[in-house]
């Protein structure tokens, strides 16, 4: 990891740890006063997702259509800033932004606590070749430009790390190369930080493939 990255992964922690009073960052001197983490119910979760978002995202968040993501088996806590940044407008997408718009931020959590208890099916690599240059890059990284490997961040096994690093295992390949060319071209900027626009600046297109055919093929566990 180049100096420049670690730091700026030290302040996103920093960040993350206020906004998200329970987080491991803040543990070790805030878990006697913190207050409780805000908490979602599932079963309003699943009555809010049932209507509008099964559509797109599927009855049990595995969605059948590439472009929109899978949600089953995702942090809540991730699924309610995203929501949370659709609708300010701070990760743009115009489908979603109209999707969010109506949401409270307790219906946020609660779609997120629905969607997290969903159990995501994974999909097996199109390109077995490709997603073991894939299964590479995402242990070790590269040295030759300062990438650091993506296990570190969203786990060995695709799983993330609650709340901040989203799961990533068993995503729907399109969906994460359009993601990395998102952030690689700046187009999504809703990354503390811009640790995530900093990775996808050090990665080209077939990496960017190889990285997305080996998520899809796991199950991060489950
Ligand atoms: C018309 C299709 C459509 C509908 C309906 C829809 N979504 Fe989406 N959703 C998308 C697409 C497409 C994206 C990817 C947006 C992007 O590229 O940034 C997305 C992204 C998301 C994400 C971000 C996932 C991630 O991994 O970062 C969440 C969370 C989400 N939607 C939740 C919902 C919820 C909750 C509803 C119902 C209130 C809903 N969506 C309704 C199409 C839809
Ligand atoms: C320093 C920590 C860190 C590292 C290393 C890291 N990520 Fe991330 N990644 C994040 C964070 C934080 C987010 C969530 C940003 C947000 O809040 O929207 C994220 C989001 C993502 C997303 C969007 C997921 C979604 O559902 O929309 C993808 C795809 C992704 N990362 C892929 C990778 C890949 C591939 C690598 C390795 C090349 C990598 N990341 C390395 C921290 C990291």
């Amino acid at each position: 990891m180049t100096r420049s990255l670690a730091i700026a992964v030290l302040m996103a922690g920093a960040a993350l740890a206020s906004v998200y009073p329970g987080s491991a960052a803040h543990a070790a001197t805030a878990t006697a006063e913190a207050p409780a983490a805000p908490k979602g119910d599932p079963a309003r979760g699943q009555t809010l997702a049932g209507g509008t978002c099964a559509g797109c995202h599927g009855a049990d968040g595995n969605s059948a259509i590439p472009a929109n993501p899978t949600l089953a088996g995702q942090h809540a806590g991730y699924i309610a800033k995203q929501l949370a940044n659709f609708k300010s407008g701070e990760r743009k997408n115009a489908i979603m932004q109209g999707m969010s718009a109506a949401l409270s931020p307790q219906d946020m959590l609660d779609l997120g606590a629905f969607y997290a208890r969903q159990a995501v099916k994974p999909r097996p690599a199109d390109d077995k070749e490709l997603a073991l240059a894939g299964q590479k890059l995402y242990r070790a990284g590269n040295a030759g430009n300062g990438l650091p490997s993506c296990a570190g961040c969203h786990s060995p096994n695709g799983a993330g790390i609650p709340a901040q690093y989203p799961r990533l295992a068993g995503q729907h390949a399109e969906y994460t190369v359009a993601q990395l060319r998102a952030f690689r071209a700046g187009e999504r900027g809703n990354d503390m930080n811009k640790v995530m626009r900093t990775i996808a600046s050090r990665l080209s297109d077939r990496e960017m493939d190889a990285l997305a055919q080996y998520l899809s093929g796991l199950t991060g566990g489950r």
